[in-house]
């Protein structure tokens, strides 16, 4: 009669000016391995514009979370977002108390100088953080080049593409390595070197001024996926349209995550022709996407016109393929004979 034990509760707070992908690789990855991760908004409102006009609903406000108790606390980066979080006295006062019943508490990049060392929370710790912030450590924190540190309860990351790093090493503290093995393998981390890359159909991509990007979303999208492709796109200064195939604009992703969308994909479809379409994947997201006729129209169009499409994960078999969208003309050398599934070796 052995009851499962409740799940480890995690608390993520954002707020504006948040890093989208620091923030939404650790809420995956915690969820894969089983912890509760609450949201929690830092501000006034459930919705909260993270940088890059990226939209995440809250599960929570944070002062709603101040009387409960959690295993960890994971502060992501971003700029204002890590200053953002620094300022906040909920914040603190809840941190400050986790930290003192000697919780295990997590930031990564802006976040460890700009928040956790300005509460004075790292005294005594040797900690990372994003190379141009380590310098607001105060002496009595040991700044360590690493992309990820770990000193008693304390775990610190560098910066968003070490965010799957950080997070593992969270997975780690809290699950143990068994765990991270059976995360990181579904999930291609290449957590053994020798990876490579090569271009199968070399593509040609012309773009006259900003790039218009439409990227659709549905439940069930992996959010790692669409959060990372939006942030780095719109690095990037493209035009990124995030549009719902789904009935309203609020889609809640594999794992959770609730992302707002710009826009319905019918009012998207009336700003075509886009530069490039890209479809998340994640289940049942890719298999929504596949099935929306507006999008496959719009897909049908885009091959058509010889413009530039894509897809990742499940989005590939799921959205490209049943539609003949995806043409695959040459195999890695040396890999199995399905490019589809060719991987490395
Ligand atoms: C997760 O945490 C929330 C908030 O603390 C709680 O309401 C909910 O019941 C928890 N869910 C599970 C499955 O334990």
């Amino acid at each position: 009669m052995a009851t499962s034990p409740s799940p480890k509760k995690v608390l993520l707070p954002i707020v504006a000016g948040t890093e989208p992908i620091e923030a939404s690789i650790p809420i995956d990855i915690l969820r894969r391995a089983g912890a509760n991760v609450t949201v929690a908004s830092a501000g006034d409102a459930l919705l909260v514009e993270i940088m890059y006009g990226v939209k995440i609903l809250a599960d929570e406000l944070l002062v709603d979370c101040a009387a409960a108790s959690y295993d960890l606390i994971v502060l992501p980066g971003g700029v204002p977002g890590a200053a953002n979080l620094g300022g906040r006295a909920t914040l603190e006062g809840i941190v400050r108390k986790h930290v003192e019943k000697g919780g295990l508490f997590a930031a990564i990049c802006a976040a460890p100088p700009l928040a956790l060392a300005s509460w004075g929370l790292l005294d005594g710790h040797k900690a990372t953080g994003h190379p141009w912030f380590v310098e607001k450590f105060p002496p009595k924190v040991t700044a360590v080049d690493a992309n990820v540190v770990v000193d008693g309860n304390a775990v610190t990351g560098t910066g968003p593409a070490t965010s799957m790093e950080f997070a593992m090493a969270l997975v780690e503290q809290l699950y143990g390595k068994e765990k991270v093995e059976q995360i990181a393998k579904p999930m291609l981390v290449r957590y053994e070197g020798g990876y490579s890359m090569k271009e199968l159909n070399s593509v040609e991509w012309h773009c006259s001024g900003t790039p218009k990007v439409l990227l659709p979303v549905a439940n069930g999208i992996e959010e790692m996926e669409a959060i990372i492709l939006v942030d780095a796109l719109r690095r990037a200064n493209a035009d990124v349209v995030v549009a719902s195939a789904e009935d309203g604009v609020v889609v809640t992703a594999r794992y959770g995550t609730r992302i707002v969308a710009d826009v319905m994909l019918d009012e998207a479809a009336d700003r075509a022709p886009f530069d490039l379409i890209i479809v998340p994947g994640g289940m049942p997201g890719a298999k929504t996407l596949g099935g929306c006729e507006q999008l496959v129209a719009l897909l049908k169009k885009q091959a058509e016109a010889n413009r530039p499409y894509g897809a990742i994960g499940a989005a590939t078999a799921h959205v490209l393929e049943p539609h003949g969208l995806l043409k695959v003309r040459a195999e890695l050398p040396g890999t199995c004979s399905n490019p589809l599934t060719a991987r490395r070796r």
